[in-house]
Order: C-alpha cells, then structure tokens, then sequence
C-alpha cells in the first residue's frame, strides 16, 4: 500500500549562522519555558509515562502541556513522538513554536504534517498533526511503528477523530504488547529500564525471529510498545482513565487571574452587531495598554463579516483613540496571516483577535484582558432524514467557562457575554461528542481499509447509534466503497487513500471515466471553502453583477469552474479580485488545495490534466455519482424536497439557482439557520439521479441484510 500522503519537500538549511539564529532563539525562550505552571511538574510527568503504558494529563490553558511534554520527552531519551490535534491551525503554530523552543528550523527535528501539507523529514522526531492524519498513517503503518509515543492533544474536544483515534490506538497499544512480548518475553522490565539511562532502546532480533504476520496488522516483529498519553483542558478526565484501563491521571495546576463577567440585559438580535460594538466600547473606553479583545464567534464567515465591520470603523475612530487592528484566525486562513495573530501589535494600536473556537484551548494568544463572547459556535450535525449539516448552536457551560477563562492568562480580564444571565443557566453542561451527531461515513471507510471488520463491535469510547453507523455503511455500499457483504472493495480501498469524505473521492473516480479529472478536482477544491464570494451588507447589488459574469445556468459547480478559470487567467490579480468581489483569501487554500489533490492523484496514476472542455454535463454527472444522496426535486408549489428524506431545502440565498426553478438539483451540503439551506446546488436531469445510483433508487441490487 502506498505510503502516508507526504507532499512538498521540507529544505532544511544547513548553514552555520543560520543554526546559530534558531539556538540563540531557544536561549532566549529558556525561561519563559522554565517559569510556566508545568515545569516544575517535569519529572513526574515523564516517570508516570515511563511506568505505565497510557497516562492522562489535566491541565489549565496556557499550564503549558501541549508545548512542553513533547519536549520533556524527547529531552528524556523516548524516540519519535506524534502530537495530535483537531485543528490544522493549531498543528501548525504549535509546531513552529515549539521548533523555536526546541532549537532547530521548523521541518528539522519538530515538524508538522496536515492535511495536504507536509513540513517534516526523516529527522523529524516531534511531529504535530492532526487527529485526522495520524488517522490516515494507521493505513499504511497499521501499528505506526514509527512512534514510540502517541500524545492526544485536546481530547476534551471529543471530536469525532479523536475518539475513533482513542478506540484505534487503545488496539494497537494492546497488538504491540502482545507483539513485543512474544519475541521479548523479559521486555517489560527491560523496556523500562533503560529509559533511566536516557538511551533510546534497540531490539536484539531472537536467534531464530518467528515471523509474526496477522491479517490485519502486516508483520508485526521488532516493534516495542507504544506509549499514550491523553491530554485535556477540562477536568473531567475519569472517563479516559476509565476506558484505558484505569490509567493515572496527573493534574497540572493552573495560573488563573480573576475574570469579571458581564451578561446582556437584554437577549441580542444580531451577535455580530454586538459583537462589532461592543469590541468598538471597550476601544474607546479603556485605555489600550489594558490588553487586547479576543472575540470569539462561529466560524469564518462571522468571522470576516466583523473583520469588515471593524475595519470600516477603525477608519473613522475620534482623534485621540488609538488605532485599532482586527486579526482573523481561522482553519482556511493562510498561514502567513495566522501568525499576525500572536505578533505584537505596532506602538498605540490595539489588536482584536476574532477567532473561532480554536482559541477556547489549542491556542493561547498572549497579551488578552478582555474577551468577548458571543456564546455560539458551528457544530456538525446529522440526521439521518437529511444527512449532515452546519448548524450554529449555543456553546455548552463548560465552553462558555474555557473562553472567559482567556481573559484572565496574564492579569485579571474580562468578559463579555454576548447572552444574558439567564441563558446561561439554560446552557448544556457540556457539548456532545462530535461521534454521536456527525456523518460517520469518512470514518467507517477508515476504519475498514485499517482492517476493523466488524464496525459495529468497534470499541468506542461513546458509541454512535446503530442508526448513523448503519446508515453510513449503506451510504459506502451504495458509493460500491462495501460490497453487500459490507467489506471494502477495490474502489473503497482506493478512496480511502483521499483524505476527502467518500463522495468527492468517488466524485474523482468517476471523472476518469469521463474524461473530466481536471474539472473534477478543480471543483472539489473549490468546494473546501466556506465561500468564494463576499458579499458587504451595502453593496449586495453591486458585488452581485460583478460576479455574474462567472453565473453558469446549470448552477454552482459550473459557476465555480468559471472562476476558477477567470481566476488562473489573471493569476490571482489583487485587483481584479477586488473588483469582482472573489475571496482572494480562500481562492489561495483552494489553489493550495489543488495543486495537493493534483499530486495526491497524480502518484495514483490519474491522467489530471484530462479534460473535457466545454462539454460539462459530463462533469455534473461524475459529481451525481458521488453526491446521489443529496438530491431534491422540484414540488408544485415550487419548493424542493429532498429524495432521500423527504425534507424541506431551500436553495441558498447566494447560490446561482436562487430563485429559479428547475426540476432537479443536487447540492455539495445543507446549512441549518432558521430553515435547511442547501449550499453549493446544481440543476440535474432527474434520470440521472436514477442511473448515478441503482443501488438506492433503482432497486436494483437491494443489500439482502
Ligand atoms: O497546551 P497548554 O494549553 O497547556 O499550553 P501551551 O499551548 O503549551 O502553551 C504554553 C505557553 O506557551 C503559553 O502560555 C504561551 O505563553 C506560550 N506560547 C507562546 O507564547 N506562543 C505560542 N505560539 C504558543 C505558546
Ligand atoms: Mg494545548
């Protein structure tokens, strides 16, 4: 099987001033590491990883965990460790700093590997990624022997990777025991003993090596145990311990400043408004030197409509009130921007940081007294009547607590919510695990091509209900992924190499039969942004015939693909952008995005470069293909239902078939605000649906189970 997906080339500089710079840089940082709430818990931390085989870590935002542990270590003698985290962001920033702490070029020996990015190499002995990734290195290093330790960042998070990490590494842990003991039978003392002297351990192959070969594991000898450690901001850590076999659990005292909260009097029409106004209030009545603004809001898309509003008012602030810098964070923002985010800000200027929440515990951004908290965030939701969608939802007790605490790291803060005292009180206690209300389709697929055959019996730690797994491994039948046996087919094993969901990577699949690769990728790379447009409250009409030119009658896909083209054209002018109103900034991760998905394919042996030209009903059909499940046709009254649960969608405001009717559509995602909006929708022959999937509509090949 073809290795972890591994892309651009990391050039590590070798020059001597350069080595001096970054050693230089981690003198400088030594004591700031040295005076954080964790240090002084160092040696027992490292002694508990070294006597048990999973240890969970509970400690405050910003006690140091995530930075330090990785570093105590390695500086212990332990071999090459993977650090996890939900978010790509957080990967990354905590990567570099911890490069710098360590001593050594980002990409050396502290790297981080991501979804459609790769900045490690050979020497590369702490390694950030994602939950997602280190996922998707279980396929091709099934016990991922390359790891001693595994670190769990964040996994008060319970996102849904995470948690099928949890259940896969807990299996492992155990095959690699197993393993080890079999050909070392004295290993468990010795495999403890020499961490004391600090060297890193070698096994000596047996006189006469058994070779160890399961089915699901591949040959299995020379492997020693791997080490866990599960790390959470919150402190309900019994239910880790629990589900590692009473694992120790270590607490690291915080440093937490009081925090004055403040509530609305009255419920906010719009937490944007209040947002933007009360980030504008604190402005102008406190004075600057009293710390930054972190406001923390839903997703992306608030996110740069407060930036606008912010900017605007930054350009009118009364004379004597220092300047005023919004900085965005979040997932699709490029990385030379994100890291605006921790810089200092110029002399008499005060940065408002508006993130998601990332900032509520993967990263700490120095320098924040005030927070601001609009008491949302975008969860992901599922039922199987309509599959997944993005709903906006009221963030739980315990996330309303991590984001106040933001405000009180340095000194004492405050916090502004964005909700009344009585809405608070009717806040959940805490969020439900992503594994209970998302699509699991992703990672059943997985789980599959990892060799778990059995799903269902699948040891995790919250399990799903029946109803969502069953229902996404008739989805990966239906995508021909399973056969009606429910195992992985050929198809399903060359589409778990993707790192897409089920139905682009089938989309992909599709498309060389057609003759339609470039069109296809070049779509679903736009499709992995929130928007490609934006659109300012005032000038809605004007933004809207800017960007007709790009309007395909055949809907959003095609209309994409017309930017897309527009965009390569002038390579991105700034201007041109501006003038037709493109999201230049996610134009950017989508060409990134791209040009990763070209490789990806590429080393698959897919012909990229085929394409059909201007025949694109081709191109449609091959996304029907993958997307058969999110149809809607056409009602007499002139609404759309949707074929597979028989829902309500509306077509969204902004798509390029608002408004128009046509007798069959299919759309990329549905979005719950007030009713379900369907998001990215194109017009279809109602045949085709029928013939993109007969095993759901034509009844063709019903699965007998
Ligand atoms: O993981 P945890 O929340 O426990 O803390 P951390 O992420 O390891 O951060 C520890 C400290 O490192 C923070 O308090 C920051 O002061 C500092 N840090 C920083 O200055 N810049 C970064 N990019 C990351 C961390
Ligand atoms: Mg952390």
């Amino acid at each position: 099987m073809a290795s972890i997906v591994q892309f651009s080339d990391v050039t590590v500089p070798k020059n001597g001033k350069a080595r001096q710079d970054h050693r230089a840089l981690a003198q400088r940082l030594r004591p700031q590491r040295e005076s954080l709430p964790i240090f002084t818990a160092r040696s027992a931390i490292v002694q508990q990883v070294r006597q048990h085989p999973t240890v969970i870590v509970v400690g405050e935002t910003g006690s140091g965990k995530t930075t330090q542990i990785p570093q105590y270590l390695l500086e212990s003698g332990f071999g090459t460790i993977a650090i996890t985290q939900p978010r790509r962001v957080a990967a990354t920033s905590i990567a570099k700093r911890v490069a710098e702490e360590v001593g050594t070029p980002l990409g050396g020996r502290v790297g981080y590997t991501i979804r459609f990015e790769d900045c490690s190499s050979d020497k590369t002995q702490l390694r950030f990624c994602t939950d997602g990734l280190l996922l998707r290195e279980i396929l091709s290093d099934p016990l991922l022997r390359r790891y001693e330790v595994v670190v769990l960042d964040e996994a008060h998070e319970r996102t849904l990777r995470t948690d099928i990490l949890l259940g896969m590494l807990k299996d492992i842990q155990r095959e690699r025991k197993r393993v080890s003991e079999l050909h070392h039978p004295s290993v468990d003392g010795a495999c403890r003993d020499h961490r004391s002297h600090g060297t890193h351990v070698t096994f000596d192959e047996p006189e006469e090596a058994v070779p160890v070969v399961d089915s699901v594991h591949g040959d299995v000898t020379g492997v020693g145990e791997l080490k866990i450690i599960v790390m959470s901001a919150t402190l309900d850590a019994e239910r880790f311990s629990e589900y590692f076999d009473s694992a120790p659990i270590l607490y690291v005292a915080g440093r937490q400043f009081p925090v004055t909260t403040y509530y609305t009097t009255t419920p906010q029409a719009d937490y944007l408004d209040s947002a933007h106004l009360t980030a504008l209030q604190i402005h102008t009545e406190t004075p600057s030197t009293s710390g930054d603004i972190l406001v923390f809001l839903s997703g992306q898309e608030d996110i740069e409509n407060v930036e606008r509003l912010l900017r605007d008012s930054a350009a009118s602030l009364p004379a004597g009130v220092p300047a005023l810098l919004p900085c965005p964070i979040f997932a699709a923002l490029p990385q030379s921007q994100q890291s605006l985010v921790f810089d200092k800000a110029p002399e008499f200027t005060r940065k408002i940081i508006l993130a998601t929440n990332i900032a509520e515990t993967s990263l700490t951004i120095p320098g924040i007294r005030h927070v601001i908290d609009s008491g949302v965030c975008k969860v992901r939701g599922f039922d199987p009547r309509v599959g997944e969608s993005l709903l906006v939802e009221p963030i739980s007790k315990s996330s309303a607590r991590q984001r106040t605490g933001r405000a009180g790291r340095e000194a004492a803060g405050f916090c502004y919510r964005l909700y009344t005292e009585a809405d608070f009180a009717q806040l959940a206690e805490d969020s439900v695990p992503e594994i209970k209300r998302c699509q699991l389709s992703m990672v059943v697929l997985q789980l599959k091509a990892a060799g778990v055959a059995d799903v269902m019996g699948f040891d995790f730690m919250d399990r799903p209900s029946k109803k969502a797994l069953k229902h996404a491994l008739l989805e990966l039948y239906a995508l021909d992924a399973l056969d009606d046996r429910g195992e992985l087919t050929a198809l399903g094993r060359w589409m778990s190499e993707f790192p897409l969901e089920p139905s682009y990577s089938k989309v992909i699949y599709a498309s060389q039969q057609s003759g339609c690769t470039r069109e296809a990728i070049d779509i679903v790379s736009l499709l992995s942004v929130d928007s490609l447009f934006y659109v300012p409250a005032d000038k809605r009409d004007e933004s809207n015939a800017a960007q007709s030119v790009f309007r395909s009658s055949e809907g959003d896909h095609l209309t994409y693909l017309n930017l897309m083209r527009a965009f390569n054209k002038v390579k991105g002018d700034r201007e041109w952008c501006q003038e037709h109103f493109v999201n230049r900034r996610n134009m950017k991760h989508v060409m990134d995005v791209r040009l990763q998905l070209n490789r990806l394919c590429a080393r698959l042996g897919l012909d990229t470069e085929r394409s059909c030209g201007t025949d694109l009903d081709g191109v449609l059909r091959c996304f029907l293909s993958g997307f058969f499940h999110n149809c809607a046709l056409l009602q007499p009254d002139g609404s759309y239902r949707s074929l597979s649960g028989s829902q309500t969608v509306f077509v969204h405001p902004g798509s390029s078939l608002f408004g128009k009717k046509v007798p069959a559509v299919f759309y990329d995602q549905l979005v719950f605000t007030n009713k379900l909006h369907a998001r990215a929708v194109s017009a279809v022959d109602p045949l085709w649906i029928a013939q993109a999937s007969p095993k759901l509509y034509g009844r063709l090949n019903t699965p007998t189970a």
